[in-house]
């Protein structure tokens, strides 16, 4: 039988897709090395966002013939190296917006609303918290969200239409999708940045975005404001960040994703009261764990049943418009 390699394992649906029509192979552990001699005999991978498909794992597999994600994001995968091989790369763009885009929503309230501080006070006796002063309401503030994509729209529709937030947005790709909404879009990110209550990230982490947030446009923002990252680690000038957060020369932050992940344990991020942290959860609501699981699973099976997988990455440079 066909073998696939998962680089963790998936749900119990995704699960009932494959079992009985391959052999389905683990890794020993989590270590890159596991996953690459684990690699070796497979003809097709199923891969979560915590492992690489590095080169090294790619040049290791000589029968490899696809890799199927279980999200959007292809950055852990050497899709060159890919390419080269004539391997797919399968991405699953639309699967996990709607419980980011809700994650993302739930930090906003929760750092508005001061939530995390609240429930610690309760725990402890500090009942006089309930006059902190902190908790402030959304409507008619300023939303600004960089990367109006999948997420970043459902964001700014879900706020606008739902909180009635101010949505204020950069991307330098699909203004024009967006003519009929009550947005205002700026040219550059120094705008949205110093006139942004919330600053909510939904760029994907490529070269042109790594650390886009640079310490200017950070140290530019308002005392009170807050910055949400649900998009990736690499897009925030991290020592900068952890400045003005520990300076309090902005309000707050909430934080998914990060540079290294998971956020080593000696992370002087972990020492600062004014974050909310969720460890790379924003995805992983039960519905959205199904789906990822069933459609990843799905691709494999259509792939090697001779049929064209839904969603191809490299399918222009591999010829199969
Ligand atoms: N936290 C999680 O669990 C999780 C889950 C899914 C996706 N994500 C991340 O969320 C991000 C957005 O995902 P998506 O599905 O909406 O992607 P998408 O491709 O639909 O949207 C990304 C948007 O960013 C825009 N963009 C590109 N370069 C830009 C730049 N320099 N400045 C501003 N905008 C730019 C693009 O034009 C596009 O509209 C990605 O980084 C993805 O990896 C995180």
């Amino acid at each position: 039988m066909t073998r696939i390699l998962l680089s963790q394992e998936i749900h119990p649906e995704g699960r009932k897709i494959l079992d009985g029509n391959f052999d389905i192979l683990l890794p020993e552990n989590h270590s890159p090395e596991a996953f690459a001699r684990a690699a070796a005999e497979a003809e097709g991978i199923i891969l979560r966002t915590r492992t690489h498909a590095s080169r090294a794992v790619i040049d290791a597999a000589p029968q490899l013939k696809i890799i199927s994600r279980t999200g959007a994001g292809v950055d852990n995968v050497d899709v060159e190296a890919a390419t080269a091989r004539g391997i797919l790369v399968c991405n699953l763009p639309a699967v996990n917006n709607l419980s980011v885009a809700e994650h993302t929503i739930a930090m906003i309230l929760s750092l508005a609303k001061d939530l995390p501080a609240m429930d610690r006070a309760v725990r402890c006796g500090a009942w006089e918290e309930r006059n902190s002063g902190r908790p402030i309401e959304l409507e008619g503030k300023t939303l600004g969200i960089v990367g109006m994509g999948n997420i970043g729209s459902l964001v700014a529709r879900k706020c606008c239409l739902g909180l009635g937030m101010k949505i204020l947005a950069y991307d330098p790709y699909v203004a024009d999708k967006f003519a009929a909404e009550d947005y205002r879009f700026v040219s550059g990110l120094a705008e949205l940045f110093a006139e942004a209550d919330v600053v909510s990230l939904h760029c994907p982490n490529i070269p042109e975005t790594r650390n886009m947030v640079t310490r200017e446009l950070l140290y530019s923002m308002k005392s009170s404001a807050w910055i949400v990252n649900c998009a990736r680690g690499g897009v925030i000038n991290e020592e900068a960040l952890f400045e003005v957060l520990h300076d309090k020369k902005i309000a707050g932050a909430a934080l998914d994703v990060f540079p290294v992940e998971p956020l080593p344990l000696d992370s002087p991020f972990l020492k600062l009261d004014n974050i909310i942290f969720s460890p790379h959860a924003a995805a992983l609501t039960q519905e959205a764990t199904i789906r990822m699981s069933t459609d990843a699973a799905q691709a494999v099976l259509d792939f090697f049943s001779g049929k064209r997988p839904r969603y191809i990455y490299n399918a222009r440079d591999l010829g199969l418009t």
